[in-house]
């Protein structure tokens, strides 16, 4: 390296373009989850418009929503084993293709069974999708820029289903739920084409004993060869620690432990309710009292707006208020919030003023979620696994993430026509305030702790909640 004027100038200049070269890779990559979201979005715009040309009952819709979440739960499951097969950045080229493919499949359906056959392969790309792109971002971005880029993901995950919100109301004046699904085919195919440009995982390549490449992705991406070669030497020493999954599941109690808490903290974020709102928001509108659908389709918009907007509180908080903090605001938001609006649908929602206030919290149960559950689920989900074990947790996670998202789409039509409207909401209520306790009990604080120390604590026996400290 050059100590000279023009020597320093010229690295300077070597630093920002490799750090842009970090935020354009990322961004391409994060595009995976803009697709995640996309999908999550686009069913409670269509839905409405489905049930009435194929004339399908409530239970008939609950699998035409949770047969994408069947697929993604095994789109998850098996693409651990893909991702280390054929690599991070293959997978996500097969991810992209198939969510192209399957969505014009979908926009194609001639019966309610073909279309669920196509939201089945649908679910297996954002399977793929949703596991392998925040790996991929957690192995291409430098240290000190993770979790940043772990949170792009979540807001990609938000501005999906804001634009799935966006596109279901300009094409629900013609009813048009075929172009609804059909139309997010155009973003598949576009990050197809990104991901063409995209080197492979470093780490990747490493495992595979492809060093030399390994070493030109890193010159690309990092500041200096210094930092290239720290972090080759420290990928090397992980790999040589390296055996992964059920042996390790098997045989280590400690990484079981970890393994149960990435699944209890997936089963907590789903079991919020968030999606309950995403897939029938309408739905939910109506009970509220507004009856078009052109009214629905405006407030699942302000609904997507929330979302993304709140995203931003979570990710200026996370690194000053802490993970846990944030969690235990997010659900007491969230446990009021559904509380109330189970006690106006519980006294009738028949005033102007009665609707507004259950919109509002409806809106406010949303921003409890997206500025707490939302990305933090994400993010500890991620730091609780110890390397040697840290793909097959994830994967584990995800798994459940999918399983436990199916559950709660699969149940609320039937848990409103049995339960009743105002007792379905006050359980997502109570569930959310268990919640706060269990955050209490399990949940570690990791803010500003080493990912090595989590793992030191977790090896040591330490309890789950004292694994940051
Ligand atoms: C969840 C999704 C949810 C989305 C809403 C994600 O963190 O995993 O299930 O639909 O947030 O923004």
């Amino acid at each position: 390296m050059s100590a000279t004027p023009h020597g320093l100038a010229a690295n300077a200049a070597a630093h920002t373009h490799n750090r842009l070269h970090v935020v354009l890779t990322s961004v391409i990559a994060a595009l995976a989850g803009l697709l995640f979201g996309l999908d999550i979005g686009v069913i409670s715009g269509a839905l409405p418009f489905i049930a009435r040309q194929f004339h399908v009952s409530d239970q008939g819709q609950e699998w035409i929503v949770s047969s994408m979440m069947v697929g993604a739960a095994l789109g998850a499951l098996g693409s651990g084993w893909m991702a280390k097969a054929i690599g991070r950045k293959y997978s996500l080229m097969i991810g992209a293709a198939l969510f192209a493919c399957a969505s014009g499949l979908c926009a194609f359906a001639p019966n309610p069974e073909m279309l669920i056959a196509g939201r089945v392969l649908l679910g297996l790309a954002v399977g793929i999708a949703s596991f392998t792109a925040p790996l991929y971002l957690s192995e291409i971005a430098p240290p000190n820029m993770r979790g940043a880029m772990i949170s792009l993901h979540q807001l990609m995950v938000t501005v999906g289903i804001l634009a799935a919100f966006l596109s279901n109301t300009a094409f629900s004046g013609a009813g048009d739920w075929r172009w609804m699904l059909g139309v997010i085919a155009f973003p598949a195919l576009a990050l197809l084409i990104g991901l063409i440009f995209l080197p492979r995982s470093p780490r990747w390549l490493m495992s595979r004993g492809r060093n030399e490449e390994a070493a030109k992705v890193l010159e690309r991406l990092r500041s200096d060869s210094k930092a290239v070669d720290t972090e080759m030497r420290e990928i090397a020493d992980q790999l040589k620690v390296e055996f992964q999954g059920w042996g390790l599941f098997f045989s280590n109690p400690n990484f079981r432990r970890s393994v149960w808490l990435g699944v209890l903290l997936q089963v907590m974020q789903q079991l919020t309710g968030i999606n309950v709102v995403m897939y029938y928001a309408p739905r939910i509108f109506g009970l509220a009292g507004y009856g078009t659908a052109h009214d629905q389709l405006w407030g699942t918009v302000i609904v997507g707006v929330v979302n993304v907007a709140a995203t931003f509180i979570a990710i200026g908080l996370v690194d000053r208020w802490g993970r846990k903090p944030i969690l235990y605001t997010g659900f007491t938001v969230m446990a009021l919030a559904l509380a109330s609006l189970g006690g106006l649908l519980h006294m009738g929602v028949t005033s102007g003023a009665s609707q507004m206030i259950a919109v509002a919290m409806l809106l406010l149960f949303i921003a409890g979620f997206a500025m707490s559950a939302g990305p933090m689920i994400w993010i500890l989900c991620a730091e609780i696994q110890p390397i040697k074990g840290r793909d097959f947790g994830i994967a584990a996670s995800t798994f459940v993430n999918w399983v436990a998202n199916t559950i709660a789409g699969a149940t609320f039509l039937t848990l409103l026509n049995t339960l009743g409207h105002a007792q379905t909401f006050w359980l997502y209520a109570a569930m959310n305030a268990a919640f706060i306790l269990l955050t209490f009990w399990l949940i570690p604080e990791t803010k500003g702790a080493s990912l090595e120390k989590i793992e030191r604590n977790l090896m040591a026996g330490r309890a789950l909640r004292q694994l940051g400290e």
